[in-house]
């Protein structure tokens, strides 16, 4: 399939089948900005329980935060954003068309404009900077002194934070805090469906280490998150690599950075690898600055040393929307059954939004349908089940399979008498009677972690 084929049968799947809808639909959209819809909120809140259990609720070096999103100016003029979270950009003479300079320069000194063909001689149409940070105001005066920041990433909620959690959790070094929360940046590439948008997640862990060992939890993070994906999600390994960032591309705050790239089947750039998760070594840079601008003492006492210190941070950032892209573009399969196309995702069972659908072959049968209703009371205190009698059987199976439902029941004639129902598996389309009373113990061996 041709990559834009691609992105364009993933967009129209989101959007026909609930997973993810162009914010303010009716009104015509709003640009790089979506909405989750019905399944697409159960997966995202899927992989974001997984990363939260993975990280917070099974370790005890680690603990939680949820800050707020608004932020005030003081934040970013420590952290650097409003003075250098800058894309740079030089207008088309001709359309008037907005491009970052540097994708621009790949392409020589004069370049072509990307919309409508004109030449754009980079040294002459003056390229201009411009801030990713979106700003509001607070209270009913629009001045500088109401003036306050959507955060651009979920980081810096965490180290204003930091003095409040050490000083309420007691934790030494080294020891993490995790946030998952919005972030929001005024975006300038904007076409590529989730992967760049101007409201997104973030799943970040700032990991406090002493400055000696930040190599080594550097190394650590880096295994532990590529691992992950494939683990957890069942994102496959050959569509996961790891590249580690050149000097010239470090960020200023960081010693290190490794990107976790996702070969993305329907990027035309470098075949398809984009940045799924970064993780960094920020150094001391964030707590030193914060610590400068704010007054206030950020640093850790040492006990077996007698001295106090700020300490290095490692970072795992990652994008909780390019997740949710990488997940489905790994799971969407096109293939012929019996002269016919059938689209299935094949999500890992962790991920999919509803694990089993419970169908009566006949819904103008009560005993059937009172049967498959007391199979769905008895699934879905366990599982994320749904009840579905809205068409056919063989078009149910073919919902089913292109949202991604793992197995489903359902209950005919016969199971009536024999007290036994048809199970069906989405990736083998393999069907076997299960007796009723055996249904908990089949699926228990079938979701076990
Ligand atoms: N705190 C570090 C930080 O924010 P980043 O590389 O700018 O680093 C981290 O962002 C992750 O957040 C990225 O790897 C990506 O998954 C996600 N991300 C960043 N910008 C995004 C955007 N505009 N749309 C969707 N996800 C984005």
């Amino acid at each position: 399939m041709k990559k834009s084929d691609f992105l364009s049968q993933l967009v129209s799947l989101a959007k026909r089948r609930g997973f993810i809808f162009p914010a303010c639909d009716i009104y015509g959209g709003l640009s790089s900005i979506w909405d989750y819809g019905p399944l697409g909120a159960n997966l995202k809140k899927n992989i974001k329980d997984l990363w939260w259990k993975s990280y917070v609720e099974s370790r005890d070096d680690i603990v939680g935060l949820d800050a707020a999103v608004i932020m005030s100016p003081p934040v970013f003029m420590a952290s650097g954003h409003l003075e250098g979270f800058n894309d740079v950009l030089v207008d088309c003479p001709a359309c008037q068309r907005r491009f970052k300079l540097e994708e621009l320069k790949k392409k020589g000194e004069v370049s072509l404009c990307p919309e409508c063909g004109s030449e754009i001689n980079l040294e002459k149409n003056m390229p201009r900077s411009f801030n990713l940070m979106l700003k509001t105001f607070l209270g009913v005066v629009e001045n500088k002194q109401q003036e306050a920041y959507l955060r651009p990433e979920t980081a810096q909620g965490i180290f204003v934070n930091f003095l409040n959690v050490l000083n309420t959790t007691h934790k030494s070094l080294p020891f993490g805090i995790a946030q998952i929360g919005k972030s929001f940046r005024n975006e300038v590439t904007t076409k590529t469906f989730i992967f760049r948008m101007r409201e997104f997640e973030q799943m970040e862990i700032e990991y406090f280490v002493r400055p000696q060992h930040s190599d080594k939890y550097y190394h650590y993070w880096v295994e532990e998150r590529f691992r992950w994906y494939q683990e957890k999600l069942g994102i496959r390994k050959e569509n996961l690599r790891l590249r580690q960032h050149t000097k010239e591309e470090l960020a200023h705050y960081a010693k290190a950075c490794t990107d976790i790239e996702y070969r993305y089947p329907f990027s035309t750039t470098s075949e398809g690898w984009k940045e799924l998760e970064g993780i960094a070594n920020r150094t001391d840079y964030d707590l030193r600055r914060h610590s400068e601008y704010s007054h206030k003492d950020l640093s850790c006492f040492l006990p077996q040393e007698d001295k106090r210190i700020i300490p290095y941070v490692i970072e795992p950032s990652g994008g909780v929307d390019r997740t949710v892209l990488a997940v489905l573009s790994d799971a969407y399969a096109e293939e012929e059954v019996r002269g016919k196309k059938r689209v299935v995702l094949r999500l890992h069972k962790n991920v999919a939004p509803y694990k089993i659908a419970v169908f009566p072959l006949l819904k103008n049968n009560p005993g059937l349908v009172a049967k498959a209703k007391k199979i769905f009371e008895l699934l879905k205190n366990k599982y994320v089940c749904v009840y579905d009698d809205t068409a056919s059987i063989g078009r149910l199976y073919r919902r089913r399979d292109e949202i991604g439902t793992p197995f489903c029941i359902t209950v005919d004639v016969e199971s009536l008498s024999d007290d036994k129902v048809t199970v069906r598996d989405r990736d083998t389309m393999k069907q076997e009677r299960i007796g009723c009373s055996q249904l908990i113990e089949y699926f228990a061996g079938k979701f076990q972690v």
